[in-house]
């Protein structure tokens, strides 16, 4: 069955999906009180039509179904309608569970049932704030400036978009946890993405080359810092990002380059994408060895803070839940094109 709408034409348009009755009428009664419109359904059939045809912002989908669990109508709409945002709500309390129920980049995020009544409409909002939309904020222009650029590193064979965007948005996510300001949140997620722009300053021979470099071709390679500050000046909108760019090689410890910061002289955008990035580095396959599991990563991460990385970032990057974490990665490689990288020595 399907119960009535209430449009309001400049408002986020969500489908909702729940076979219990009373479940339904309170999320969806949440959402319309958030100015949100709101269709709720108990069939799957109905509510994927809606999505489709009505062109949906967003779908909430109960997990557990008598015709299709939710899951599976998720992963079917992330295909149909890549562009509406996905979130699953389960009463299942163990979400590690959940997760190995989950196609691939079919699920935004996860709700637990008795946590909706808080979290869902600050979840939806950030979900429907971010890439996925078409509208023309500040946040998105810079965006698409900073796609730009790390397609043209994805051309040159030396980063793989995936990567910038999945250390995007692990950064984004821990700038949220740090309670930095919407602008410092937009700057820290624009530099992690950009981190490597001035690497389109630096010879495809030294990108490329195989083995060791020379002492020249690593001066040469540790310039990219400075030449991806360079660059970023020239284009006002990413001006925020320069400097997580500039100093994403420091190191807190003082054994980074260019300039050898120390703790708090390095901005605190680049001390939190350095923990992302490290993160990815961890858990990423290499031609050498496959990548390790999360638990894995986040030992050796708390193991080196405060030496390698800054502790309160650390601290955060701790408090963070797990499923949460490995859904925005998930999330943000939702629509890049990959190449393989270059080879390893690069991040030396
Ligand atoms: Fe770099």
């Amino acid at each position: 069955m399907s119960a009535e709408s209430t449009p309001r034409d400049s408002e986020k348009h969500v489908v909702v999906l729940d076979d219990d009755i009373i479940v339904l009428r309170a999320t969806a009664r949440l959402l319309r009180a958030a100015g949100m419109r709101v269709t709720p359904t108990t069939s799957a059939k109905e509510a994927m039509e809606h999505v489709v045809c009505d062109s949906a912002d967003a779908i909430v989908s109960d997990l557990h179904m008598p015709e299709l669990g939710g899951h599976l109508v998720l992963a079917m709409l992330a295909r149909a309608a890549p562009s509406a945002a996905r979130v699953l709500m389960t009463s299942e309390t163990d979400f590690a569970r959940v997760a190995e129920l989950l196609v691939p980049y079919s699920v935004d995020a996860l709700i637990a049932k008795p946590d909706a009544a808080v979290k869902l409409v600050p979840m939806l909002r950030d979900l429907l704030s971010s890439t996925r939309g078409t509208s023309t904020t500040r946040g998105d222009n810079a965006r698409a400036h900073a796609r730009t650029i790390v397609r043209a590193l994805a051309l040159r064979e030396y980063e793989t978009e995936s990567h910038c965007e999945r250390v995007a948005a692990w950064s984004k996510r821990l700038a949220q946890e740090l309670e930095l300001s919407p602008t410092k949140i937009l700057e820290v997620e624009l530099g992690a993405l950009l981190h490597d722009a001035g690497m389109l300053g630096v010879r495809e021979a030294i990108i490329q080359k195989p083995g060791p470099l020379s002492p020249d071709e690593r001066f040469e390679l540790r310039r990219h810092p400075d030449l991806g500050a360079a660059l970023l000046t020239e284009i006002p909108v990413l001006a925020g990002a320069l400097a997580i760019v500039q100093n994403h090689h420091e190191r807190v410890d003082g054994s980074g380059y260019p300039r050898g910061l120390l703790r708090e002289d390095i901005p605190l955008g680049a001390r939190i994408f350095a923990v992302a990035d490290a993160y990815d580095a961890i858990v990423s396959d290499r031609p050498y060895r496959r990548g390790q599991p999360d638990a894995s990563a986040r030992q050796e991460i708390a193991s080196v803070a405060g030496v390698q990385f800054d502790r309160q970032v650390v601290d955060a990057f701790l408090r963070i839940d797990v499923v949460d974490w490995l859904l925005v990665g998930q999330r943000a490689v939702g629509q890049a094109t990959d190449r393989p990288p270059a080879p390893d020595h690069i991040d030396a």
